[in-house]
Parts: structure tokens; sequence; C-alpha cells
């Protein structure tokens, strides 16, 4: 799959500029607050249909304008197609696809895969777990509806648990109640330890090879899943039951896939506490390509890379190899300035405008 053309009208600082891209390396070259993350994000807005930034979704069209567009044109191995979402300061956004309006976002999704990766994406590795269970969340609905469902289903009824725990229902009637819950609690989070599991057990490797790539072999990143050890449902219910008193007195469900981990860990050191800088970010950018390898396995197709702003951070040695990375599948990539003897498209924005194209 290849990004071959981008159009925007009134879309953040572009008023009106049309971009081709190579299908390798693309480098988007500029100083700072020329739009050259505002081109990223329109593009990955046509990956998952929505910001990775704006939070509101009238916040990306152009000041002076009442109507924004982006449109991309998207080569596949069977046929093309366009992507065009419309936006306006009226009316909901419009998505179209091959020029058709869709209905639910969902009809989007595996249209135009993408991965995105911006310095931003270091709470991947720093932050709290929060983030990596998202992290895999995000990254196994894409694969699988079902595994989407679950996940809706055990957050409501976790949310009817802890409801439960606060209510001032008579001790035995509770405990009748918590037990319905924890059967109907433990079906889905044995569902879902299980999905994550394999996730993991199938990202380590593709993650492994990348962090060894890109650190010339000097480092080992290795990631477990840390996760809830009962597999069995029945299990699963007995350790809700043994954790009763204590959720009861907490007022909250303390056992369960909602509490789950990825340790990610090099040479065996754990990279969250012990980690440089550089350390951190090259293992989040693993895990990034590492995602790229599962997106590929899934739907037969190479996804397009997109990368924030990652040059600055990396030291020379790192830089250079990712970059020759990015030469293995179509790549857009933003920096401040670029001055590497590699084979690559340059296209040199300024405020919203394509200065070269070559
Ligand atoms: N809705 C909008 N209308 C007009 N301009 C906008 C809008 N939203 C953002 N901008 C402008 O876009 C500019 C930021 O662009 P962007 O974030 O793409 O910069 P950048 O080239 O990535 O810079 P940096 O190198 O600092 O990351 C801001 O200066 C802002 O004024
Ligand atoms: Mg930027």
């Amino acid at each position: 799959m290849e990004i071959t053309k981008i159009e925007l009208f009134g879309y953040r600082n572009y008023e009106m500029c049309e971009i081709e891209f190579d299908s390798k390396l693309n480098v988007i070259c500029g100083e700072n607050a020329q739009g050259k993350t505002n081109l990223l994000e329109a593009v990955y807005y046509c990956v998952v249909g929505k910001s990775f930034r704006a939070s509101r979704e009238k916040e990306v069209i152009n000041l002076n304008k009442n109507l924004a567009k982006i449109k991309v044109y998207i080569k596949k191995d069977i046929g093309n197609s366009t992507v065009e979402i419309i936006f306006s300061r009226t009316q909901k956004k419009t998505i179209k696809i091959n020029g058709i309006p869709i209905k639910k976002i969902s009809e989007l999704l595996g249209e135009f895969n993408g991965v995105f990766f911006s310095p931003d994406e270091l709470k991947l590795i720093k932050e709290s777990p929060e983030d990596r269970r998202r992290f895999m969340d995000v990254d196994i609905s894409q694969t699988s509806k079902q595994y989407f469902y679950l996940l809706t289903r055990y957050n409501q009824i976790l949310q009817n648990r802890n409801k439960q725990l606060k209510s001032n229902l008579p001790l035995e009637n509770l405990k009748d109640v918590i037990k319905i819950w924890n059967e109907q609690l433990a079906e889905c989070a044995q569902k879902i330890a299980k999905f994550r599991q394999n996730f993991v057990l199938m990202l380590a490797p593709h993650a492994k090879k990348a962090h060894a790539f890109l650190s010339d072999g000097k480092e080992e990143l290795d990631i477990e899943y840390i996760g809830i050890k009962e597999t069995e449902k029945k299990d699963i219910v007995m350790a809700l039951e043994k954790n009763f008193e204590k959720d009861l007195s907490l007022g909250y469900t303390t056992y369960g896939p909602h509490r789950d981990d990825i340790k990610v860990s090099i040479n065996g050191v754990d990279v969250r506490t012990y980690g440089s800088q550089g350390q951190q970010r090259t293992a989040a950018l693993s895990l990034k390509l590492a995602e790229l390898y599962i997106l590929e396995e899934a739907t037969k197709t190479k996804p397009v890379l997109l990368l924030d702003d990652v040059l600055s951070e990396l030291d020379d040695n790192r830089k250079k190899r990712l970059l020759q990375f990015c030469k293995s599948t179509q790549t857009l990539i933003t920096c401040t300035k670029f001055n590497y003897a590699i084979d690559c498209k340059i296209i040199q924005i300024k405020d919203g405008n394509i200065l070269k194209n070559s």
C-alpha cells in the first residue's frame, strides 16, 4: 500500500496544496511552525478517521476558512482508491471512500494502513501501564473486531461491579450480586488476556530485531506481557473471590486485565526505570516498527510509516540505521534539517506551501 498524492484545502495552515510522494523515503523538511506535523496529521487522519492531536474536530479548519478538505490517493496491489475527509464549521465531518460517503468509522479502517510515530510516543515506555494497555488494545482491535467487542463488554461489567462495591447493599445480598458479575467478568477476562498474551508474543521477536538493528547489535530488547496468571475461567473467578474483601474496602476491582502491563527491558534491565533517553526512544521506536510488521502480516500489505520529528532525538549511528530501515517501506519523515547522503525525495515546506518537491 502506498500514498501517491495528497490534496489539502483549508487544512490548518494549508490554503491549497498538492503534494506527490515517492514510493520509498520522503523527507518533509522545513523550519519550525511551517506545517510539517500538520501534513502528517492530515495523512494519518485518513488512516484512522481522527486526529492524533486535535481535541476538537473543527480545530483543523483554517482560521480564515469555513471548510477544510483532505484527499489522499492510495495505490494498492489490486486497484487504487481515494480517501477524502471534508470538515465544515456547521456540520459533522464527511468521510468518502472512492467518492462515496461512509456511515461508520469502522468502514474506513483497513482502507489505508499506516503507523504513526512522534516523540510523544515515548509515553509508551515512560508513563503509566494505561498507555501500554492502550497500545495493545488499539493494535489488537485493528485486526480483530471480536477483541474490540470483548473489551467494551469487559469495561461495562467492570463498571457495574465497581458500582456495586460502592453501594450500601447488605453484605449477603452484595455477595450474591458480585458472584454474578464475577462469572461474567471472568469470561471476558480470560479471552482478553489470551489475545494480549498472543499479541505480545507475536510482537516480541519483531521488536527485538528492530531494536538490535537500530542499536547496531549493541542492545537486546525484551518485552513481556504482565497480566493475570490464571488462564482458566474457574481460576479467575476464584481469584476475584479471594480479592473480594480488599475490593470492598477500596471500592473498586483490584484484579483483572484492566491492571495489565507490558514490561520492556534492554539487556535484561527495565527501560522505564533505568533506560537512558536515547534507549527509551529507540525502544519506543522499535515497538512501533514491530507494529508495522504485525500489521503487514495481518493485512498482507505494507502500511505507510509516518515519523514526526524522530531524527533529532537519536545519535548519528541510530539515525542512519533508521533511515536505512525507512527505505524498505514507504516512509514520510519530518525534520528541520536533512544532510544525509541517502536516496530520497525532499519535500521542502514553508508556511503551508511547498518550496521544493524534488
Ligand atoms: N486551524 C488552523 N488555521 C491556521 N493555522 C493553523 C491552524 N492550526 C494550526 N495552524 C498553524 O500551524 C502551525 C504549526 O504547524 P506544524 O505543527 O505543522 O509545524 P511544524 O512544521 O511541525 O513545526 P515544528 O518543527 O515546530 O514541529 C502553527 O504555527 C499554527 O499557527
Ligand atoms: Mg512538528
